[in-house]
């Protein structure tokens, strides 16, 4: 495993509370955040197959084109009674006007055509990867398992948070404070092995 040097690191997205985030994370660690939006790199088209190939091929570009080690992260909601969906493809379902109601509407109405054992079961994953400008690359998943529950609860955190009951707990992700879903989350869980293994 290559270790992570203090310095300039990219974080390869254009999402500023992410980046803002991601470096409250690791300056304790001596890493500099660096946005790439203030280096004008443009975002690739996320192709890949799953997770970790689409934050591999966002961090690959930023890393080769800034000179810099980058990092990227790719994310989403896992449905196990519809095979995985949406997946890789969750922050589409809310379509162009980035619209989270509807996507979880959408995945209800799926789930309700779905056999009833199939069940409810469903997670979330993150994909971190890290790389470096002369191609080395190491990724990190982490994953947060829950149930689905209909009605939608609580207007905290973003995405399909509302729906998310983690696995024994009694508060979906949309009613906990912030604090408390960050502690048990796909990203705090990708974050520990990360920082485990390159600092
Ligand atoms: P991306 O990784 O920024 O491409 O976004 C993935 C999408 O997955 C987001 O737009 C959300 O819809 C969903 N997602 C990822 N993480 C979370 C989370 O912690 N809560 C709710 N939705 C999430």
């Amino acid at each position: 495993m290559r270790k992570l040097a203090p310095g300039k690191l990219v974080i390869a997205s254009h999402n500023t509370g992410k980046v803002r985030e991601i470096g409250e994370l690791l300056g304790p660690h001596g890493v500099e955040p660096v946005s790439a939006a203030s280096l004008d790199l443009p975002e690739p088209e996320e192709v890949g197959a799953n997770f970790v190939a689409n934050a591999e091929i966002k961090a690959l570009q930023a890393a080769d084109l800034s000179g810099l080690p980058a990092l990227a992260d790719d994310s989403g909601l896992a449905v196990e009674a519809l095979g995985g969906e949406p997946g890789i493809f969750s922050a589409r379902w809310a379509g162009p006007g980035r619209d989270f109601g509807m996507a979880m509407r959408l995945v209800e109405e799926h789930l309700s055509r779905a056999p009833e054992e199939a069940g409810r079961d469903a997670h979330f994953c993150c994909a971190l990867s890290l790389a470096w400008p002369d191609g080395r690359i190491e990724s990190f998943e982490g994953r947060v398992d829950g149930v689905l529950v209909w009605p939608p609860r609580g207007d905290n955190g973003f995405g399909y948070d509302p729906m998310f009951l983690p696995v024994g707990g009694e508060l979906t992700f949309g009613e906990m404070a912030p604090e408390a879903k960050h502690a048990i989350s796909h990203r705090a869980d990708a974050f520990r092995k990360l920082v485990a293994a390159v600092f």
